[in-house]
């Protein structure tokens, strides 16, 4: 495989199933991988980087998973320069009928001073040994030299000639800790291809992190300077301070055609609804001023702007929200719409359900529609997503009566009902309303936990919105996130919380440990 510089299509690296997942607070299940991974595939992108598979059996089992799924792009798995790393990629991509091994290794003085504590004679040994035995496994192998932007030029110059040499065929520009500039990434970037040998032969690639705010920036830099893969997730999401936006990026060659001359291949019509999935799905929500799928990216508030949206879209304007996506057709249900209609928009929003899951759905959706006037894509996604958790059992929140009293100490009491179809109640007492709530739920389902995080989001707009309730837990000395949904708040908290529970007690059940897909379980990198 081959790619240089003067081709003007740039490929799409996501990796919002690797290092987006490996951010605080971002880690998903499996069913929510496949979500995603198939959202991804509809946006269009050419490489899916669906995980680290020797992190963890959940890693290896979810990366197997979406590669058996074979949905379209290259699947991806992250490996250190080591065999039992390298084999178990091949072994959990290998089902996709295109797919890669991607290596990396450390390469600045810090990192091989304080981290790997090897010469850059070892380092370069190394990388060539992992990238030798990833091409006998397979055609496409990306190499990465960690912490490249703080590497010596010369040293990075004869690290990826080695690479090269050794079969690598993307070599990939790391901007790790979000260090560099797009002038500094500029240079380093015409450096590599002027002091490399056979550079044109590869792919040249580029993952920025947004430690400074610049990721999108120094990508479109390394772009301008020859790299053609950019590497990215959606919303940002990841370590830190996240890696370069996806959707930014993308949005950025496109609106600036003419000054970059060059394109991609999303559907840029999907980058809302794929954001919307990966928000609703991590419970991290884009701020509403984010570009391209923040609330406010399309609004127009001031006087003299709305003038001119009026006179022309264009005085404002720089995109039209149709081509991210975004249609104006946000508010559309109500009580009066029927199953079509429902079903429609579900998928528009890029949900797969079956007819059964689209039957729960739309009996909930006709329920939430008595209570509100309007029902909002927002509200949509947060009905798929408590019938999903909720139809996982063993308990479901029946009722929930809650009382409170200024000065005064709340009461609240739950009934769940389990998948046996015994009834259970219970009341507690707590602080406020939620610790009364989740204190009821532990003594009934006999789950203690500790709560570390509360977030609540508005999933629509106005005073009737539902409010989607994450919660972070710590549940036998290690996390869990659970999500819940509906118009009142502690009644969505309740959910949240009953969702990790259950969680936890079906594992108890298969015996097994407080090992969970959803925890975040990662290998450093
Ligand atoms: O940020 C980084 O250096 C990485 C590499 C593993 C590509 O994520
Ligand atoms: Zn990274």
């Amino acid at each position: 495989m081959s790619d240089d510089s003067s081709s003007n299509r740039i490929r799409i690296f996501d990796t919002t199933l690797r290092d987006g997942e490996q951010a605080p607070g971002c880690s998903m299940t499996l069913g929510e991988k496949l979500r995603v991974a198939k959202a991804l595939s509809e946006l269009n992108v050419d490489i899916i980087e669906a995980g680290f598979p020797a992190a963890s059996p959940g890693d290896f089992e979810s990366v197997k998973a979406i590669a058996d799924r074979n949905f379209g792009p290259i699947i991806c798995g992250l490996a250190r320069c080591n065999a039992a790393d390298i084999e178990k990629v091949h072994a959990a991509v290998k089902g996709a009928e295109k797919h890669r091994i991607h290596v990396f290794v450390a390469t600045s003085a810090i990192h091989r001073e304080h981290k790997l504590k090897m010469a850059k004679e070892e380092i370069i040994k190394s990388a060539v040994g992992a990238i030798k035995m990833a091409r006998e496994l397979c055609d496409d192998v990306e190499f990465s030299p960690e912490d490249a932007s703080r590497t010596e030029l010369s040293y990075l110059a004869e690290v990826v000639s080695a690479a090269i040499e050794a079969g690598a065929t993307t070599v990939n520009v790391p901007d790790t800790v979000g260090y560099t500039v797009p002038a500094e990434f500029d240079r380093l970037f015409r450096y590599l291809r002027e002091h490399v040998q056979r550079i044109d032969e590869i792919t040249l690639s580029v993952h920025c992190h947004n430690d400074l705010g610049m990721a999108v920036a120094n990508s479109l830099a390394a772009v301008g300077a020859g790299a053609r893969q950019i590497e990215c997730t959606i919303n940002g999401i990841g370590e830190r301070a996240g890696n370069c936006s996806l959707e930014e990026v993308v949005m950025a060659v496109k609106t600036r055609a003419e000054f970059f001359g060059l394109a991609t291949d999303i559907d840029t019509t999907r980058l809302y609804p794929t954001s919307r999935l990966v928000s609703s799905i991590t419970g991290m929500h884009p701020p509403r001023n984010k570009a391209i799928v923040g609330e406010n990216a399309f609004a127009h508030e001031a006087g003299i702007h709305q003038h001119g949206m009026l006179q022309h879209a264009s005085t404002y304007e720089i995109m039209k929200p149709e081509d991210v996506g975004l249609s104006n057709s946000n508010l559309v249900l109500g009580k009066h719409s029927g199953r079509h209609a429902f079903r429609e928009r579900v998928n528009e929003l890029g949900f797969d359900l079956d007819d059964f899951e689209t039957n729960r759905a739309f009996q909930e959706f006709k329920k939430l529609a008595d209570k509100k006037k309007d029902v909002y894509d927002g509200d949509i996604e947060s009905i798929i997503m408590n019938t999903e958790s909720a139809s996982a059992g063993p308990w479901t929140l029946k009722s929930l009566e809650v009382q409170t009293l200024t000065d005064e100490p709340a009461t609240a009491t739950v009934n769940l009902l389990g998948d046996d179809g015994v009834e259970l109640s219970q009341s507690a007492r707590g602080d406020g309303p939620i610790a009364a709530a989740f204190q009821a739920l532990e003594q009934a389902t006999g789950v203690a936990m500790v709560l570390k995080n509360f977030e609540l989001h508005s999933a629509s707009i106005g005073e009737d919105a539902q409010g989607e309730v994450t919660v972070t837990v710590e549940i036998d000395g290690q996390s869990f996130r659970g999500q819940g949904v509906s118009v009142d708040i502690v009644e969505a908290g309740s959910r949240a919380c009953l969702e990790v529970m259950n969680r936890t007690l079906r594992r108890r059940a298969r015996g097994e440990g407080s090992t969970d897909n959803s925890q975040s379980a990662h290998a450093s990198v």
